[in-house]
């Protein structure tokens, strides 16, 4: 589904990579979590896979073409989903709105519209009472499903979310990694978290460790919480 192809990237001086000579890949139908501490580049690993940035050396790989030769605009366009810890919805507008025009944006066409947008927000716990409301009304956890939505709504097999937890309690966390992973198993959809949070990469089905410049897989029982 996604892979990456040698890659590295540095922000200031070549010889200070941040990571290099990657290669990673990511199949649909599972979470995968990327977990690091702060600071280990987790984020412009992100920013890579989601075509927000050039790698500086290597490629990444979509269903086996180089994102550069689908066209970045492209790729964001057709492919992927990003969801952020600030969940960049529109304020102005209410629960159902911001899904609407994800929805409207997306080209995706459905004859039941407002069926499909209600049942979608229902199923991530948004309930009736809370569909109309402007989003700023809905507290943090209730924002980040609505911003859920908004992504797999879009129709796009990759969904990449930085720190979607990051504002959240500990139940709340457990019920949105929960949702994501229904998604990535119920409409095999590949999900990458990126984290420093080691029970979201724990509740993962892979999890990736950026550590001292590289990745390594982890398996989920060795993940420590404390
Ligand atoms: N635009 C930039 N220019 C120069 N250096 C940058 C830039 N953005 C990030 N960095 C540096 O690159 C490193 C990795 O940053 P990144 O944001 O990818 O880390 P992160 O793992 O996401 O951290 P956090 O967990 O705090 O979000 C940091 O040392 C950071 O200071
Ligand atoms: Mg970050």
């Amino acid at each position: 589904m996604l892979e990456t192809k040698d890659l590295g990237y540095w922000y200031t001086q070549q010889n200070d990579y941040l990571f290099k000579d990657i290669n990673l890949s990511f199949e649909a139908g599972k979470v995968y979590a990327i977990l690091g501490s702060s600071g280990s580049g987790k984020t412009t690993f992100l920013s890579l896979l989601a075509g927000l940035d050039q790698p500086k050396s290597g490629s990444i790989l979509y269903k086996g073409e180089d994102i550069k030769k689908i066209g970045m605009t492209n790729y964001r366009k057709k492919d992927v989903s990003i969801i952020f810890q600030a969940y960049n919805l529109f304020s102005y507008m209410t629960a159902y709105e911001n899904v609407q025009t994800a929805l409207r944006i997306s080209g995706a066409k459905k004859t039941d519209e407002k069926d499909y947008i209600i049942e979608s927000l229902k199923k991530v716990g948004i309930t009736e009472d809370l569909i109309n409301k402007r989003v700023t009304h809905l507290s943090g956890g209730q924002q980040q499903r609505v911003a859920i939505v908004r992504a797999f709504v879009s129709g796009h097999e990759l969904i990449i979310a930085d720190e979607p937890t990051g504002n959240l309690d500990e139940i709340t966390t457990g019920e949105i990694v929960d949702i994501f992973k229904s998604i990535a198993h119920e409409q095999h959809k590949t999900v990458i978290i990126v984290t420093h949070e080691p029970e979201v990469a724990k509740q993962s089905d892979l999890v990736y460790e950026l550590k001292n410049k590289e990745f390594s897989l982890k398996t989920t029982e060795k993940i420590v919480v404390d």
